[in-house]
């Protein structure tokens, strides 16, 4: 666990505008967070990115919220990888269940495109987690593993170096229904077994997972003290500079 270094990401998903964006950059720049024990990355809409980039506090990272897996060309609407390395975008989130619904996004795709963002040198905020009907049906496992397992099998053991996964249970996600600590440290002890069993004990070891669902800074003390919990994905929260701190900083 003390290897793993704490990594919380903001997902801003679709939402801001030219001043709000501006302004929760200053707060993120002139807020207390620091980011020496907790690696820290900002994923802003396409549109915000390039300013984003410039502006941000140089200690955190920004991440673009999907990607095109082919090289560039003859692909209207799409966004190549190889451009947003150009721009020097070192991370991406991909298979964010937003994506997985209303954008087709199987488990496949979302492996193929975690395989080429590695490829070309990105590191992934790469989510995964159940909808609520499996979480109540005893599911749970079951899609986790379906959701794995296409990554297990396109991935190197070098390749997991640049990939963290993100534990967001659906029903959690923009819900204010938070995983409890034992819920989340449960299923995330279970993501960690299974790269044991299906990948190495190594990646088991140093692969960061992170919570996502309703995070904010009165239950993330909570959550991140839980062993295999390295980490956060936060929606909602992180579009309030000063939240977003308070989910920064860990127990
Ligand atoms: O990717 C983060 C996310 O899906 C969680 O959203 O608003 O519940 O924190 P929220």
């Amino acid at each position: 666990e003390a290897s793993r270094k704490f990594i919380v990401g903001g997902n801003w998903k679709a939402n801001g505008s030219p001043d709000s964006v501006k302004k929760l950059v200053k707060d993120l720049n002139d807020g207390d967070i620091t980011a020496k024990d907790v690696e820290v990355v900002c994923a802003p809409p396409f549109v915000f990115l390039s300013e984003v980039q410039g502006s941000l506090r140089k200690d955190f990272a920004v991440a673009a919220q999907n990607l095109w897996d082919k090289d560039p060309g003859a692909w209207t609407g799409e966004i190549p990888a190889q451009m947003l390395a150009d721009m020097g975008i070192k991370w991406v989130v991909l298979g964010h269940s937003e994506r997985r619904e209303n954008c087709g996004e199987t488990s496949q795709i979302v492996a193929e495109k975690t395989k080429f963002a590695v490829d070309n040198g990105f590191s992934t905020l790469t989510c995964i987690g159940e909808k609520l009907d499996a979480r109540e049906g005893g599911k749970t496992f079951e899609v986790l593993d379906e959701q794995l397992k296409p990554l297990a099998d396109v991935l190197s053991e070098e390749d997991w170096e640049k990939v963290v996964l993100a534990y967001e249970p659906v029903w959690a996600i923009g819900t204010g229904k938070v995983a409890t600590p034992e819920q989340a440290e449960e299923t995330h002890a279970y993501i960690r077994k299974w790269l044991t069993d299906n990948v190495s004990e190594k990646v088991s070891d140093s692969v960061r997972i992170q919570y996502g669902g309703s995070v904010n800074d009165k239950n993330a003390a909570d959550l991140g003290q839980q062993p295999n919990i390295d980490g956060f994905l936060v929606g909602g929260a992180s579009l309030k500079g000063v939240t977003y701190g308070g989910a920064v900083r860990r127990a």
